[in-house]
């Protein structure tokens, strides 16, 4: 990577809002109809939020319940549009990118879950769950899988010998570093934990 490249932040969220609008269910519109003061509600979930993150930086975002923190990684994860601002992955507007700039892109962020078990299907082996994505995507040929699970499972500090192990075989710690190494194997390059 060419310093120019290290210098750009690996994100950069400007100015970031997002609003849900909660639409009138039948009983409200025919309140409404009947000339009762209610309309749609506007949940502003996140306001105006700007943070730059560079390679190698850990950022924690704190608040109180209901604050928006979710929210905001599911807008940089691209799960939700922003309402307003822009998400740049490495200086690049993401909602610009298209076919495979936005395929690398998507993959290159990677959220990890609170509850490892809910991503983590019980019935595969954590070879079989880390090694799915990355075939898929194309990262790896399915001939170097079993090679490329391993070392993704020692850089995250599990026992690559436990590979053939269900999820229910590891502790709690261990489970949330398989889902580590499940994002990790996509070459992921930035993580959001919820
Ligand atoms: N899909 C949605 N539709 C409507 N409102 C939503 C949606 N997702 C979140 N909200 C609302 O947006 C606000 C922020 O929610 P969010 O889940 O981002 O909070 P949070 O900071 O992650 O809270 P917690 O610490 O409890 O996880 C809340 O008022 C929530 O009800
Ligand atoms: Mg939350």
């Amino acid at each position: 990577m060419s310093n120019s490249e290290l210098e750009t932040p690996i994100l950069s969220i400007e100015n970031v809002s997002k609003r849900f609008v909660k639409s009138l269910d039948l009983a409200g519109k025919i309140a409404q109809k009947l000339g009762a003061r209610v309309r749609e509600e506007i949940v502003h979930a996140v306001d105006g939020v700007s943070i730059e993150i560079k390679d190698g930086e850990v950022v924690g975002l704190v608040g109180e319940s209901g604050c928006g923190k979710s929210t905001l990684g599911r807008v940089v994860a691209g799960v939700h549009g922003a309402s307003d601002g822009r998400v740049l992955f490495r200086g690049q507007d993401v909602a610009n990118l298209e076919g495979i700039e936005a395929r690398e892109a998507a993959l290159k962020i990677q959220m990890i879950f609170q509850d490892p078990m809910s991503s983590l299907n019980p019935r595969l082996r954590v070879q079989d769950i880390v090694g799915e994505a990355p075939v898929v995507h194309k990262v790896v040929n399915h001939s170097e899988i079993e090679d490329y699970v391993a070392q993704i499972m020692t850089r995250v500090g599990l026992d690559p010998s436990y590979a053939r192990r269900y999820p229910h075989q590891f502790s709690g710690g261990a489970k949330t570093k398989n889902r580590y190494s499940k994002s990790a194997c996509s070459s992921a390059r930035f993580f959001g934990l919820r």
